[in-house]
Parts: C-alpha cells; structure tokens; sequence
C-alpha cells in the first residue's frame, strides 16, 4: 500500500472521529448541576476532581409544527464559557466530559409521536457539538395520579433505541435510576414509579409512595451495551440505604461495602413475564459489571444518605476484598456543595 492512500485514510478516519472524548477514563467522578444552573462551581469541582459534569436538564418535545424538539436545560452561552474556561485551565474536552441530561422529578417525558432517528437528529441541533452525550434522568411526579408516574411502552423503548443510536455515533450515554428504578434486590419489574416498599417499614403513615420496580432495566436489557455507565441514586426518599443506615441501624461504611458487593456479584435478573408490553422478554440478566456509579445527594459537601468519607471507606474495604470495584462515584448536585468539597474526598477512594 502506498503511503499517499495510508495517509488519506487517516485523514479520513481523523474527519469521522468526534471531536469529544469517545472513551471515558478508568475511574468516574460524576456532578451534576442543579437545575438550569451554570456557573463557576463548575470549574473548583472539576480542579478537584469531577471528569464528567452533567448539565441539566431537557426535554424530548414536539415542535408547533410537530416535529421533534430538544428543548431546555442551561443557559447556552454561559456553559460553552465554562467549557472553554475549563479547556484554558487544562481541563478540556479530553480530560472532562460534558453530557446533557434529559427529564429530572415533575418533568414530562419525551413526546413519543415522534421517532428515535428524529430525536438523534433533535439532540444534534440542539448539542450542535457542545456535549459529548446523554444522561437520561426521567422520573416520578409529585402528583400520585399524574401520566409521569407511568413509563410508557413506547417511552421506555424511545430510552433504549435514541440510546443506541447515540452510542453507534460515538456519544456517551448514562441513565442515573433512583434506586428502586434499578433494584439489585428484586426482580419485579413495573412501569408505575409510584409504588410502595412492602418490606422497609418506615412506620409512616401514608407509606412513602414513589418507588418504582426496575423500570430502567428495560432499556438496559434491550440495548446493554449502548450505556457507558449508570448512576444508582441510592438517595432516592426513603432508599433501602437510608432505610437500612437509619432505621436498621447498620454503619453507613458496612452497608455500602454489602450492597456494591451485591452490585458486583448478584446478577442483575429483572422478571418481565408479568408485564403485558414485554412478557416476551421473559427473565433477563443484566452485566452491569463495568458501569456501576453508586451516588449521593451532596448535603452541604458531606454526602448523604452516606457521607463522603464513608463512602471512601466503603471502597477500599471492597477493594481490598480484590474481586472488583465499582466504575466511581455521582453526586446531586454542585449547587449544594458549594465549596468543591466532595469530588476531592471521593476521588481520593481511588
Ligand atoms: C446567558 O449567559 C450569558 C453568559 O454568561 C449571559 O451574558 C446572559 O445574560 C445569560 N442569559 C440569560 C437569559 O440569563
Ligand atoms: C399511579 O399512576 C397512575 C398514572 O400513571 C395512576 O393511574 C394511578 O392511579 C396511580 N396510583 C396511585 C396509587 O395513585
Ligand atoms: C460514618 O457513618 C457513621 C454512621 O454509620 C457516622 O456516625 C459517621 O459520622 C460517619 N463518618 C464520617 C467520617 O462521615
Ligand atoms: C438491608 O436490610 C435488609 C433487612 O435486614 C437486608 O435483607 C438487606 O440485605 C440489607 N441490604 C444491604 C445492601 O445490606
């Protein structure tokens, strides 16, 4: 072959590769900004040692004339002069990645009427090169009756095609599940997000009543490998965590040591045989092994329903255990960690 060719494929294959960062470091440590926030909170947590930011958060929506919509989120101008602060800083695009997240608690899900391709070609005109991915945050309503308490069939399957898309273009997805959402500790699977725990007796009255039964393992099953990592939001209200941390009594350090071992070891098995859109699917097991982010609510910069330090602990315990760890840590959110405490206690477990 001559050299003339060789080089022009490289040139080629130089065009095609995305100008983000396609592949994530070895160990994760995942912010996310309040809603709509931007601001330089941004750039301490990164120096001290967040390497993904999630901005928040759109919406999947129909135009006025129908077509599909991206719409919301941050201010556009400020994030692309926090990106670039963070690039002079040495922070660029290559250290750090930056997804946008769509849905969060109250927000409507994505308008199915229109198709997973028109929502790929939505996220492009609306990134227009300014994220690197997809965080898919889509959740409850306050409202117990509300339609957003229900997954529809055709939303969960608009998560997994859009996020297959996604990845096949070399984008960077992540789905961050309250901890029912993704329940390594049952295998029932539903569409309603607003379930009761049987189990966890919180001795209140009504029962805490928005937990969902491992609603996101169906994009999961459907698509495994189209997600780059999942953020476990073991600070949903009223959590196992907390139930098991407070109400049981058990030290935060030893109950996160049992459940990342439950994570890493215990398969991932979701029943769907019950579900009248996806019975066919039958029982699934899930390999989640490399993309498992366990996360916090920043409580002031301390971490909760486990603290930072804890969490550390819990950490090294399990990698002293030499079976594996977890992929890293999230946190909600940057606003209320507001002197850049938390990314340098928990990079510091690695
Ligand atoms: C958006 O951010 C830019 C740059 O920080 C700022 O000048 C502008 O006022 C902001 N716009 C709104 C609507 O807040
Ligand atoms: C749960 O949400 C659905 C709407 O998606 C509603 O029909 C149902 O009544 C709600 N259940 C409870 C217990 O409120
Ligand atoms: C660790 O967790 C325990 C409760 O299990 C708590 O009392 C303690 O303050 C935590 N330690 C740190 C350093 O956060
Ligand atoms: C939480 O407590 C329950 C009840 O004792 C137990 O079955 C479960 O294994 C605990 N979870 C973890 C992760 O340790």
């Amino acid at each position: 072959m001559c050299l003339v060719s060789l080089s022009k494929l490289l040139l080629l294959l130089t065009a095609l590769k995305p100008s983000f960062q396609s592949t994530l470091p070895d160990k994760l440590v995942v912010a996310y900004q309040s809603w709509s926030e931007c601001d330089d909170k941004v750039i301490s947590a990164v120096q001290n040692g967040v390497n993904i930011v999630i901005w928040f958060a759109a919406n999947l929506e129909s135009s006025e004339d129908g077509s599909a919509l991206m719409a919301g989120g941050p201010n556009r101008t400020c994030v692309e002069e926090k990106i670039g602060d963070l690039a002079q800083l040495g922070y660029g695009r290559d250290k750090v990645t930056h997804l946008i997240s769509v849905g969060g608690w109250d927000a409507s899900h994505p308008d199915t009427s229109n198709s997973a391709q028109e929502y790929f070609d939505a996220f492009e005109a609306f990134s227009d090169g300014l994220y690197d991915g997809l965080d898919w945050d889509l959740e409850g309503n306050d409202a117990l009756t509300s339609q957003w308490n229900y997954f529809s069939k055709e939303c969960l399957l608009l998560m997994g095609d859009l996020s297959q898309l996604l990845h096949d273009a070399g984008y960077i997805v992540s789905m961050a599940p309250p901890e029912s959402y993704l329940d390594i500790q049952t295998t029932e699977f539903s569409k309603y997000v607003n379930l009761t725990y049987p189990s966890d007796d919180w001795n209140i009255d009504p029962p805490f009543s928005y937990h969902g039964h491992n609603t996101y393992a169906l994009p999961l099953a459907m698509h495994p490998d189209a997600f780059d990592f999942i953020n476990f939001q073991i600070y949903e209200t009223k959590s196992h965590a907390s139930y098991n941390t407070t109400i049981l009594g058990t030290e935060q350090a030893d109950y996160l040591v049992s459940y990342i071992n439950m994570l890493l070891h215990t398969p991932l098995t979701v029943d769907f045989s019950t579900d009248e859109d996806f019975s066919s699917l039958g029982l699934q097991t899930i390999d989640i092994q490399d993309k498992i982010v366990v996360g916090f609510i920043a409580a002031g910069g301390i971490g909760g329903p486990i603290t930072a330090a804890n969490a550390t602990k819990a950490y090294q315990q399990v990698e002293e255990m030499g079976e594996g760890n977890i992929r890293g840590w999230f946190y909600w959110c940057l606003a209320d960690d507001g002197d850049g405490l938390l990314p340098g206690v928990l990079s510091s477990a690695f």
